[in-house]
């Protein structure tokens, strides 16, 4: 039975719930450009794009159409059992963890859901669209927010915790990410040289592929819920 297990999900456990991935043909950056949209720079020049951006994506979450998989449940069942003590890191923003039931989640890339002041760094929920009035209340005069997003060039969220969980862990499970960002794709180096078992979950063969010592390759919904179950059943992995 594996007791530390460290889980990290992206943009593909969310595909079956109706949310676009990033690299997918139809994905968000073939219709958006990245140093437009996602960089502090692009803000700078034009934030109101930046807010459209996200809004929509906003929007879609808070439409309430837009619900958990059985990949999430899967993942919220795991934590709860008995004697398993899971790190679950996300480079998603959107909170489909959350509404599947997963108490505690890591998420590296920021939260869609939360903005933040750019000076004092204090986050506050978000439930209305991004404008150009939104202020904080921590700051004198008050300072416009921003998304509680991490762009590219910026530092990902939490990552002393994360460090932490995968030189300790047992079990490493990639859920949904093309392997392309880092440092999230180098977390499979860093669990491996912990001696964790090792298992990718895709609908394709990730760029770090080859690190894993186990592919299930198809779709979360289907795989996650496989493992999960497994795991809890004490069976070993093949
Ligand atoms: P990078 O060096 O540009 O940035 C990676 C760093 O920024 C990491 O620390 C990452 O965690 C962080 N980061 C900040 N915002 C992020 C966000 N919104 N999503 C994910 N990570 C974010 O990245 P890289 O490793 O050189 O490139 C990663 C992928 O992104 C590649 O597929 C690359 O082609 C693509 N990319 C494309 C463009 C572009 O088309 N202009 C720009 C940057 C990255
Ligand atoms: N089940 C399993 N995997 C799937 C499914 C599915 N139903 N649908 C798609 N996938 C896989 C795709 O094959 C792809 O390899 O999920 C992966 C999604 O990859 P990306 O779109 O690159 O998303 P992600 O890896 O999360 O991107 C990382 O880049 O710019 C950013 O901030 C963004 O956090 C994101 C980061």
């Amino acid at each position: 039975m594996y007791k530390k297990i460290v889980v990290l999900t992206g943009a593909g456990i969310s595909a079956e719930s109706g949310l676009k991935t990033f690299r997918a043909e139809d994905g968000l950056w073939e219709q958006h450009n990245i140093e437009d949209v996602a960089t502090p720079e692009g803000y700078q020049r034009n934030p109101d794009l930046v807010r459209t951006f996200y809004n929509a994506r906003w929007e879609q979450l808070k439409s309430g159409q837009v619900a958990p998989n059985a990949a999430h449940l899967a993942l919220a069942e795991l934590e709860a059992s008995e004697g398993v003590e899971l790190t679950l890191i996300t480079q998603n923003i959107d909170n489909l963890h959350e509404k599947g039931g997963s108490r505690r989640v890591i998420h590296m890339h920021g939260e869609l859901a939360k903005a933040r002041c750019p000076r004092s760094q204090q986050v506050f929920p978000m439930d209305q669209p991004f404008s150009a009035d939104n202020r904080c209340t921590c700051c004198i005069p008050a300072e416009p927010l921003r998304p509680h997003v991490v762009w590219f060039g910026e530092m990902p969220l939490q990552l002393n915790r994360i460090y932490q969980s995968l030189s300790e862990c047992d079990l490493f499970i990639s859920i949904g990410t093309s392997g392309t960002v880092y440092p999230a794709a180098g977390f499979v180096e860093m669990a491996s040289h912990a001696h964790a078992q090792t298992v990718e979950i895709n609908l394709e063969p990730s760029e770090v592929h080859s690190q894993f010592q186990y592919h299930m390759q198809g779709r979360a919904g289907e795989m996650v819920p496989r493992l999960v179950a497994a795991i809890i059943g004490g069976q070993p992995l093949e």
